[in-house]
């Protein structure tokens, strides 16, 4: 993303590292995962479809360095609070606090058979929290990175991915997919990754656009993610999959296409929100698997008309939109060039992507910030996006 706060100072991280756990024998080591930006194929994870991410060039720093006691201390330059745990406290839950992203990897890594011993963590980020641009699988990713490297556990990229979601799924209680621990990891600088959820392979996709560029803006609505929402939604797709699977061979809803489900929808009818729900998974699908080519093509346009139709069904079939967001993307595609513009992640509020011309950018940050403001109270935040490098040690 284009602000200059996008920069960490590494230095200054390791002498707050050293005021807060102390000098010890070693200099800390410094690690680093980005946040995602999904670009088209929304809410198809979980359910074994398609998707379109790509990495950003913000995410979180975590300076780690094994004690070699059995303690566990957690501290963030974001937040307050600062933790200290025994090798026994790091199963359980830590109330709604942000130390449960860590904490849900140790355990996993501890239940693989992982022999954990004491860690001195001191984490980073930048990324906007709460909009949707996975702060959170950020500092599960780089934990797990981190925890990997630091303890030999000889993990690969793929494990440590599994092992951040399983954290989130059953730890923190969110029963996300695996979108974004995945584009965390696996993001590449000027690419976006088609991923498809079922066989867990992805393809990058450069993402040169010549003149246009992905643009995300922040409705600033704070989103609480409503676990509870998100979670209704997954059974919500569970259950149009047990009565499609009645009629049809599906082992998961990612296979289910328009075509079918235009033939079977009447085993639906006694439940219109699955319908809905599954009428935008195979739709959905579908764009991902028409617009990722177009992109390729250089068919932006094409592109954008996509993204238009994957908003529209976002809010009128998966119903995970918001006033602001809806807003948001009504300013944006009034703008002159705007190619399209939909809600990015999870939804109930954070952040739209938009495809636009780069050099549209300044007035498009004007005009769209004054009026979505007079429209909703809230001042929007803009930031362009520069596809970057997934979860790895910190190269400055
Ligand atoms: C959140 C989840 C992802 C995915 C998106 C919606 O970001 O963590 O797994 O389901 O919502 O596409």
């Amino acid at each position: 993303m284009n602000d200059s706060d996008g920069e960490f100072d590494i230095d200054r991280l390791t002498e707050r590292f050293f005021e807060r756990f102390g000098r010890g024998e070693s200099p800390p080591e410094v690690f680093f995962a980005p946040g995602r930006v999904n670009l088209i194929g929304e809410y198809t994870d979980f359910s074994g479809g398609l998707v379109f991410p790509c990495g950003v060039d913000r995410g979180t720093v975590l300076l780690a360095r094994r004690t070699g006691d059995s303690k566990f201390r957690l501290a963030s330059t974001n937040f307050d609070l600062f933790a200290q745990l025994s090798r026994d406290e790091i199963g359980r839950t830590y109330g709604d606090n942000w130390i449960n992203y860590p904490l849900g990897v140790f355990d996993r890594f501890r239940l693989g058979g992982t022999v954990l011993d004491g860690i001195d963590c001191l984490f980073s980020g930048n990324i906007p929290n709460g909009a949707g641009l996975s702060s959170s699988a950020s500092i599960e990713v780089v934990t797990a990175f981190a925890v990997n490297e630091l303890h030999g556990a000889g993990l690969t990229r793929l494990e440590l991915v599994q092992l951040a979601q399983a954290a989130e799924n059953e730890f923190v209680g969110m029963q996300c997919g695996i979108m974004d621990q995945y584009a965390v990891a696996f993001a590449e600088t000027d690419h976006a990754m088609q991923l498809d959820c079922s066989t867990l392979e992805h393809r990058q996709v450069s993402l040169a656009l010549g003149d246009c560029a992905f643009m995300v803006s922040n409705t600033n609505q704070r989103r609480e993610l409503n676990e509870s929402a998100y979670n209704d939604r997954v059974a919500e797709c569970r259950r149009a999959l047990l009565s499609l699977q009645a009629v049809l061979p599906l082992e998961r809803l990612g296979q289910l296409t328009p075509d079918m489900l235009d033939q079977h929808e009447k085993h639906l009818d006694d439940d219109p929100v699955a319908a809905r729900r599954a009428r935008h998974v195979a739709e959905e699908n579908a764009r991902v698997s028409a617009a990722v080519p177009l992109l390729e093509a250089g068919d932006l346009a094409g592109f954008g008309k996509l993204m238009n139709a994957s908003h529209e069904s976002l809010r009128d079939l998966f119903e995970v939109s918001s006033g602001p967001l809806d807003n948001l993307v009504r300013l944006a595609r009034e703008q002159s060039g705007v190619l399209g513009s939909r809600l990015t992640g999870a939804g109930f509020g954070g952040c739209t992507v938009t495809l636009l011309p780069r050099a549209g950018i300044p007035a498009f940050e004007r005009k769209v910030g004054r009026a979505y403001k007079e429209a909703t109270g809230l001042t929007a935040d803009f930031y362009t996006i520069m596809p970057g490098q997934g979860a790895g040690r910190y190269a400055s």
